[in-house]
């Protein structure tokens, strides 16, 4: 049965009990505690904990999920994958254990003919946790399973949790039996290999804090409902019901490793080694095309980073699988034709998709290049001095100039028989880091974790945000807080953190810069400077008791600062007017990657599948853009569902909000885009937007920069202003200037070659009287002197070579001195005559060279060297004089 089908029948058999079918969610959710998305029920957590009412009492999906703990273990084991397909039922307070139970069997035994997957009941073992009677009760009432099919475990096995702060319950896994050649008799208890879990059924009732460990965490309470969440593993099951023996010989995954046989001419399962390789491909190449689908572009740090260490894992393994050539395209393409059928979107946004990995290939393939050399010279240093550890400063110089990631090196480090000083990289990392991102870092999360806010969150909910209508508002102060701990109270100078209950204040998000304003209490003034979101749903105003007391309970009116907000609700306009703009220009490829709406600027990031932007290209989007200005467009935002703005065309890239309702900020045909900002009212309200820069990020990502209204007017009059002076200094018109400054600094240039020619001439003409005051030292021309000012280097030899000519078949020595500064350079040539009665220049250079603290050497005819003492040279030249005179 093919996957595709698998999964078919998994929605068609929850559908047809009374769920609601939901899309999968993106990869990328709204959750803090979360990197990817890892499981089916990720989206209805608020569900869960009652933070929102379930909009359906029972729902099904097939969540794609992506696991990134193991990446190193991808393709050395078959187990281990970093992209998979969850499908899932969940009940929100309707069903409980016996629904759940009875929907898993049912489909799991049914017949093929049936819907079902057919799969055998007698190989069928289930596991529930240790006191759970009622699970295993109910496994023999309804399904019949006997009780030595029925294993008990405990919290590590068979109690779930997201890991950290949430809902959870113990939970009942299904198992089918494999047969003797994958294991040991036994149960899963025994052998997790022979006896392959497929499907997890949560039953979902607690809610755990953070903290503890796996088998050991602190369960605070009962969750609102009785639910049910369920997790089965398509993969698993396609490798079951296709007869083969892992997820890598399955129909979706098998075509990438047949692509890797193609492009490189080798086998899968002739070596280990290779079929390492062969499954990175395959896997990586999965879970990089379905990420980069939703919306992440490779970087240094978070999500980014995972995904270049995914896209990287690839062309090395291709390269040493001895594909030399560009190989992500073709992957990617092979990924895309295989999971379209199930995500659509894959086809629709393969331009940007592909136009990610090639950038990043190419900007890889050139890192490898250079770094590759490095790193194999630090491995024979490394061998030669008899280690087997590479030096952590090697590895950190490896990362810092060559962008190597550390990952790369340990890799590589490991395949040439070395490890690497870890701890010296970290630390140095750690040095950098501290450096470059205190500021930032402090910023955005305070100075702790979330610990301190959630239990705000858990007392009062979600701020309410007032800010699409309101500038100044009523809230309550709900909480307090100074240096990371909750407070009751805040007094004059302190510096606070306010939750409200509601307010006007923006929270930075999405690129936009959160708003600036002041909290007053009947007593109190607090400057608010910043607002951040630390917790999902909870917005926090921080900034400085200006007067007064500030306390919890306190009412307050929250005045947001208007001007900076209109400010960056322009800016915030103007980018997606770029973004459509740019679009327009350069076509779906060039998609977002990253924003930021600051008060009358803006920055907008975008993946670019045909490198830098033309000069042409950019004045064609701003004129564009500045139309639609005049055009006093009107900008609508409305809520609508995901599905609606799908079908209006809305641009989004990054997974939305819990649930399905979105915001979509409209200014008709030109440019719709999912967007949780604020925006002004008409696009007239803009004034001007002047495009200042365009430029390369790195890896396939450019920036446009801008300025909006009266930012964008003062930086067209500062330059007006500047031009004007360039024209009235060159007495040109502005448009005659690029001609006049070429011309002048083609003459400058001109000038200076001419000046440092007459320059060599003049000392070369020194050459004559130099050769004519040789004076006679034992039989020999002696012509030793501080040269002519500012001749040195290639000048001084040139000199002294012309010198020796001009002395003719005399035996002859010519010394010339040059200083600069500090510094001391000498050149000393023998004449033939000189060389035949044993004077090599090299060989006389150690009588005079200490006398100016230096020295030299070089051949019989011209030698030269240098020193740090020129007041010397005198002593060196009387030096010299005697060494020749005492032959
Ligand atoms: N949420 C459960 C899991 O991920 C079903 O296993």
């Amino acid at each position: 049965m093919q996957t595709h089908e698998i999964a078919r029948r998994f929605t068609d058999h929850f559908t047809g009990t009374g769920h609601t079918r939901v899309a999968s969610a993106s990869l990328i959710l709204d959750d803090p505690t979360l990197l990817f998305v890892n499981a089916g029920m990720v989206q209805f957590k608020p569900y869960f904990l009652g933070d929102a009412p379930a909009p359906y009492p029972r729902a099904t999906s097939i969540q794609k999920c992506v696991r990134t703990g193991d990446i190193d273990e991808v393709g050395r084991t078959t187990r281990h994958n970093t992209f998979f397909q969850m499908a899932g039922n969940f009940s929100f307070g309707d069903y409980f254990k016996e629904g759940a139970i009875e929907h898993a069997w049912r489909l799991i035994t049914s017949s093929t003919s049936d819907g079902g997957y057919g799969l055998d009941p007698d190989r069928i073992w289930v596991t529930v946790f240790h006191d759970d009677d009622e699970a295993a009760g109910l496994w023999q009432r309804i399904a019949g399973i006997p009780a030595e099919r029925i294993q008990r475990r405990g919290m590590a096995d068979n109690y779930w949790s997201m890991g950290v702060a949430g809902p959870c319950g113990p939970c009942s896994e299904i198992y089918y039996d494999r047969g003797p050649q994958y294991g040991r008799e036994g149960g899963p208890v025994v052998d997790e290999d022979r006896y392959l879990e497929i499907w997890n059924l949560v039953f979902m009732e607690k809610e755990r804090a953070a903290g503890g460990t796996k088998d050991d965490f602190p369960i605070i309470g009962e969750l609102p409902a009785k639910n049910i969440d369920t997790g089965l593993g398509i993969e698993r099951v396609a490798y079951l019901l296709q007869g083969v023996d892992n997820v890598y010989e399955t129909d979706l995954v098998r075509p990438v490793i047949t692509r890797a046989e193609e492009l490189s001419g080798r086998r899968y399962g002739a070596s280990h080694e290779d079929d390492v390789r062969f499954r990175v491909i395959a896997d990586h190449a999965r879970s990089g095309v379905m990420i980069i689908g939703d919306g992440v572009t490779p970087s240094n740090d978070g999500r980014g980073y995972v995904l270049r260490r995914l896209l990287r894992r690839i062309v090395r393994s291709s390269r040493l699988l001895g594909v030399q050539e560009p190989v992500l395209g073709a992957f990617a393409e092979v990924v895309r034709d295989e999971m379209a059928p199930s995500y659509p979107e894959l086809v629709t946004d393969f331009e940007r998709i592909s136009a990610v990995v090639r950038a990043e290939e190419e900007a890889f393939l050139q890192t490898l290049t250079a770094g590759s050399r490095i790193f194999d010279v630090a491995v024979a240093d490394t061998r030669r001095a008899g280690g087997t550890t590479l030096a952590g400063d090697q590895a950190f110089q490896l990362h810092d100039t060559y962008g190597f990631p550390i990952d790369l090196t340990l890799e590589m480090a490991a395949e040439a028989g070395l490890t690497v000083d870890q701890d010296r990289f970290a630390a140095l990392m750690t040095e950098q880091r501290t450096r470059a991102k205190a500021d930032a870092a402090a910023r955005k999360t305070g100075h702790h974790d979330g610990s301190v806010y959630r239990p705000l969150l858990d007392a009062h909910g979600t701020t309410t945000f007032l800010g699409y209508t309101e500038l100044a508002a009523e809230g309550t102060v709900v909480g307090l807080v100074v240096d990371g701990a909750a407070v009751p109270a805040a007094s004059e100078g302190q510096q606070v953190e306010v939750v409200l209950d509601r307010t006007p204040f923006y929270a930075e998000a999405g690129g936009q810069q959160a708003d600036h304003g002041v909290l007053r209490t009947g007593s109190a003034i607090v400057r608010i400077d910043d607002v951040q979101s630390p917790v999902a749903g909870l917005r926090v105003h921080r900034g400085t008791v200006e007067a007064g007391t500030v306390a919890v309970d306190d009412a307050v009116v929250a005045e947001v600062d208007v001007a900076r907000r209109a400010s960056i609700s322009r800016a915030h306009t103007a980018t997606h007017l770029v973004h459509a703009g740019v679009r327009g220009a350069l076509g779906t490829a060039a998609a977002q990657a990253g924003s930021l709406n600051a008060p009358g600027r803006l920055r907008f990031d975008f993946t670019s599948p045909s490198g830098a932007v033309p000069a042409a290209a950019l004045a064609e989007i701003e004129e564009e853009v500045n139309t639609k200005l005049q055009e006093n467009r009107e900008v609508e935002t409305y809520e609508t569902s995901m599905d609606e703005a799908r079908r209006l065309g809305a641009m989004m890239l990054f997974g939305e909000k819990y649930g399905d309702r979105v915001r979509v900020v409209d200014m008709g045909d030109y440019s719709r885009e999912l967007c949780g900002g604020t925006h002004v009212a008409r696009t007239g309200e803009l004034g001007i937007v002047k495009v200042l820069s365009e430029a390369s990020i790195g890896s396939g990502v450019r920036r446009v920069e801008a300025l909006v209204g009266n930012d964008a007017l003062r930086q067209v009059s500062t330059e007006h202003l500047l031009l004007s002076q360039i024209s009235d200094q060159l007495k040109a018109r502005p448009d005659e200037l690029p001609d006049r400054i070429a011309a002048l600094v083609e003459r400058l240039r001109t000038a200076e070659r001419d000046l440092e020619k007459h320059r060599a001439d003049a000392a070369l003409g020194a050459a004559g009287a130099l050769a004519d005051g040789a004076e006679d030292v034992a039989g020999i021309a002696l012509v030793a002197v501080a040269a002519p000012a500012g001749v040195s280097g290639n000048d001084l030899r040139a000199l002294a070579a012309d010198v020796r000519g001009r002395l003719g078949d005399r035996p002859g020595v010519v010394a010339l001195f040059g200083t600069d500064g500090d510094k001391v350079s000498f050149v000393v040539a023998t004449t033939a005559a000189a060389r035949d009665r044993g004077l090599a220049a090299g060989k006389l250079i150690p009588a005079f060279a200490p006398a100016v603290g230096g020295r030299g050497g070089g051949k019989p005819d011209l030698a030269q060297g240098g020193g740090q003492n020129p007041a010397g040279v005198p002593d060196a030249i009387a030096a010299l004089r005697s060494a020749l005179a005492a032959g």
